[in-house]
């Protein structure tokens, strides 16, 4: 087992279900995490080899050493929003892997000290202390990274223990006995590149503080409150104006301010001359008039301005003032957000704004009407406000001859190619026009060049036939709409990222993987796929794409339809192709009755059924018409004692031998050469024979097999209805026959064979005597008078 598994095991078997979230991060950490959860005081059950403890937001009022004494790999521990009034720091002399210690929003009054070197978080803030928390062992803290402290008073002596460490942020939080009694120049000794003081939320901003940290970078500026009229926000301005000697100033937050226009437009002239790049204020509630005086704008170092979350009282003053007070702003980013700004102007003469962000805000779509001086402008966000006609966006576009990036998503266009020319600006690369009322017309007038085109969450049903071609179109996002089928990429030719998620799509078609051969990232899912023969194609492409291509396979991806697939992972749909391909079916069919065909066709020759059929016919024929004739009369119609069969090539015997030898003994014997009736057939030429003959006799020889009739005349004589058994029949062996050579389909004659009940044709003169005793005997009449048969003997 790894170190890691074994820890894991650990936490599972002996802290269980105790703990809120255990987290392994890696081999060395283990994280607890145990926030939120009623405790009073800090948990007995500690896994020992804990690296990070989070107890934040319980009711903790006490910390004792004995509580964490044997979390030896403590380095982290989170206490705050709890109840502490008191640390001693000395509870940690046993931790001494500790470097990160948040105990901020405590009720924290004293600490007492204790040497503790490794510390590179220490955040004291937002705490119950008079004086600023800082004993003189800090000093000694040189990894020390944050520091937050938080008290009343703020004594230089105090300040200077730790004025040689280089920290990179302090976090100063003013108590609200602060008062302007305070020596000014206190901060003076800290080194920070980032300072964030927090002052009283509840006091007006009058404190006499000199803010210009030498080293600082970047300050922020926490709940500033000026609201009384008449000062007009002079402390707070008089502490900015100590800011300009700090030449490395380059970011500047303001943050939770309550003032009076007057005070905040004054706030944003002074930022105008002030060293900082970067400001940024948020959170302001702003009241009162405003008296139009110039701004200006001249002599700044300002980039950037952030303006965010706004709220103003009643206006009681033209806002045409304020509107050009920031359109005319001479800096390449502004953003104004979170505001109820229902208007901006064009700024009077061309900008050098290249990227406006008016998020969240009031505009409708007369903002920038026919405005020729934005043509620098790269990057204009109008997300969230209250444009209505894509129409005006699109006019107010064509002016934007730099604007590569738009954002107009969260408003409630619409679009209708009410005649309007389609001007998009020819710039634009990236189109957000996502989270609005648009349907597939807007697909008729789109900027030929976008690359980035977000249409997310509107009112699509189909793509139209006949879109605009978007040669460069890399990215389309068309997810959540009302599409049922997957765009192809004709016209999009360069697409390589496509979502269409929460659609809806059922049966996609196939050749999408065809025609998008450029796609790299596919989000299909959520959509209500029927699980039915069309999908079988897709979900194998699907399938088959890599894991990287398509998002969220396989778990977003699962049949809706029909029913009993309802839910199932397209991954796990399977359909055999049989039951899929109507001609391959078809044939599949046709190639199986073939066959069925071919072998019963085959079975049929190789055991000459339709003879036996034929033969059975006959047999049944006679038989019925035997039944109806009684015995007597039958024999009494006999009219040979024997029919003799053979082949015609072993005529000259029965001729010159055979008839002879048995003629001289008043034996009659029919042949079908002699006593075949002419205009009968040959088969019922047999039957008659046969019927009219006392016995059968059969010349048997290699060409007798050879000849078909003779077969039949065999198979009739052995079925003959007046002689039971084959008694009837003599077999006379002319020559050997093979029994190799007979064909298989002769069982008859195969039998009669091998029961060798047969006489054999002696080729010895001598013997020959016997022979025609033999035969004789076999026919064995008394040579009855057989009725005299005129039609045959005369013949
Ligand atoms: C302006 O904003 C854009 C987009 O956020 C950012 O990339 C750029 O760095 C900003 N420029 C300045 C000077 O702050
Ligand atoms: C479009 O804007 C929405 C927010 O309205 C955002 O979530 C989405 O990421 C943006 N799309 C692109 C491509 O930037």
């Amino acid at each position: 087992m790894t170190k890691t598994n074994s820890l894991a095991f650990y936490c599972i078997i002996v802290l269980g279900l105790t703990l809120t979230k255990i987290q392994l991060s890696d081999e060395s950490e283990l994280i607890i995490k145990r926030p939120n959860a009623n405790l009073s005081r800090v948990p007995k059950d500690l896994p020992l080899q804990t690296t990070t403890l989070d107890l934040s937001q319980n009711n903790i009022s006490e910390l004792r050493t004995s509580d964490i004494l044997s979390l030896s790999k403590l380095r982290a521990l989170i206490m705050s929003y709890n109840r502490l009034r008191y640390l001693n720091i000395s509870v940690f002399k046993f931790n001494t892997e500790l470097e990160y210690l948040d105990l901020s929003h405590n009720e924290l009054r004293v600490i007492s000290c204790h040497p503790t070197a490794n510390l590179k978080h220490l955040d004291l803030s937002f705490n119950a202390f008079d004086a600023l928390p800082i004993c003189k062992e800090f000093g000694n803290l040189s990894q020390l990274q944050f520091l937050g402290l938080s008290g009343s008073q703020v004594q230089n002596s105090r300040v200077q223990l730790i004025g040689h460490l280089n920290i990179s942020k302090v976090l100063l939080v003013l108590g609200d006995a602060y008062g302007e009694k305070e020596d000014p120049k206190c901060l003076q000794h800290i080194s920070t590149e980032t300072l964030h003081i927090v002052f009283p939320s509840k006091r007006e901003f009058r404190f006499l503080l000199d803010m210009s940290v030498s080293t600082t970078i970047s300050l922020e500026l926490s709940n500033i409150k000026c609201v009384l009229e008449e000062r007009d926000c002079a402390y707070f301005l008089r502490a900015l104006l100590k800011l300009r000697k700090n030449r490395k100033l380059s970011h500047l937050i303001l943050n939770n301010v309550e003032t009076v226009w007057n005070s905040f437009i004054n706030i944003l002239q002074w930022v105008w001359h002030s060293p900082a790049k970067y400001v940024s204020i948020s959170n302001v509630r702003l009241q009162g008039q405003l008296a139009s005086s110039r701004f200006t704008y001249s002599d700044t170092s300002l980039k950037a301005l952030s303006i965010r979350q706004v709220v103003a009282d009643v206006f009681s003053f033209p806002q045409r003032y304020i509107y050009s007070i920031f359109s005319n702003m001479n800096i390449q980013n502004l953003t104004v957000s979170g505001t109820h700004m229902v208007h901006m102007l064009c700024p009077s003469q061309v900008s050098p704004f290249l990227y406006l962000d008016f998020t969240d805000n009031l505009l409708t779509d007369m903002v920038f009407k026919d405005c020729r001086n934005l043509t620098g402008l790269k990057s204009l966000s109008l997300q969230k406000n209250q444009l209505k006609n894509l129409g005006n966006v699109i006019l107010m576009s064509a002016e934007m001859t730099s604007l590569q990036k738009l954002d107009i998503s969260r408003n409630s266009l619409r679009y209708s190619d009410g005649g309007n020319p389609c001007s998009w600006t020819q710039s634009l690369l990236v189109l957000n026009l996502s989270s609005n009322m648009l349907t597939g017309s807007v697909f008729g007038c789109l900027p030929p060049k976008v690359r980035v085109l977000d249409l997310h969450n509107n009112r699509i049903l189909s793509i139209p036939k006949d879109v605009t071609h978007l040669q460069a179109l890399q990215e389309l996002n068309v997810a959540s709409n009302s599409l049922t089928d997957l765009p192809g990429c004709g016209a999009f030719s360069s697409l390589s990222v496509l979502a269409i998620d929460h659609n809806s799509v059922s049966h996609p078609s196939e050749d999408f993987f065809q025609s998008c051969r450029n796609i790299r990232s596919l989000t299909a899912g959520n959509n209500p796929f029927r699980c039915t023969c069309e999908l079988r194609e897709f979900a194998k492409s699907i399938g088959q794409a890599s894991r990287e291509v398509v998002e969220g396979w396989p778990d977003a991806y699962k049949c809706d339809y029909p029913e009993s697939t309802k839910g199932t992972p397209l991954q796990d749909f399977h359909m055999s192709p049989l039951s899929c391909d109507t001609i391959l079916l078809t044939v599949t069919i046709g190639a199986t009755m073939l066959l069925l065909a071919a072998t019963g066709a085959f079975l049929c020759l190789y055991f000459d059924v339709p003879w036996y059929v034929r033969m059975l016919c006959q047999w049944t024929r006679t038989r019925h018409r035997a039944r109806n004739i009684p015995l007597e009369e039958l024999q009494r119609n006999l009219q040979f004692h024997a029919f003799v069969s053979y082949s015609g090539h072993d005529s000259a015997w029965v001729k010159n031998e055979l008839l002879p030898n048995l003629e001289k003994d008043d034996i009659r014997v029919c042949l079908h050469e002699r006593n075949f009736v002419p205009g009968k057939s040959i088969v019922e030429n047999i039957i008659h024979s046969i019927e009219k003959s006392y016995k059968s006799i059969f010349v048997l020889s290699p060409h007798f097999i050879q000849s078909e009739w003779c077969h039949y005349e065999l198979y009739f004589a052995h079925h003959n209805l007046f002689h039971e058994g084959s008694d009837n029949l003599i077999l006379v062996l002319l020559e050997p026959i093979p029994q190799y050579s007979i064909p298989t389909n002769y069982h008859k004659l195969k039998n009669l064979m091998a029961q060798r009940t047969y006489l054999e044709w002696p080729t010895e003169k001598n013997k020959r005597g016997l022979f025609w005793a033999n035969l004789r005997a076999s026919i064995n009449v008394k040579l009855v008078n057989l009725a005299e048969a005129t039609s045959y003997t005369q013949q």
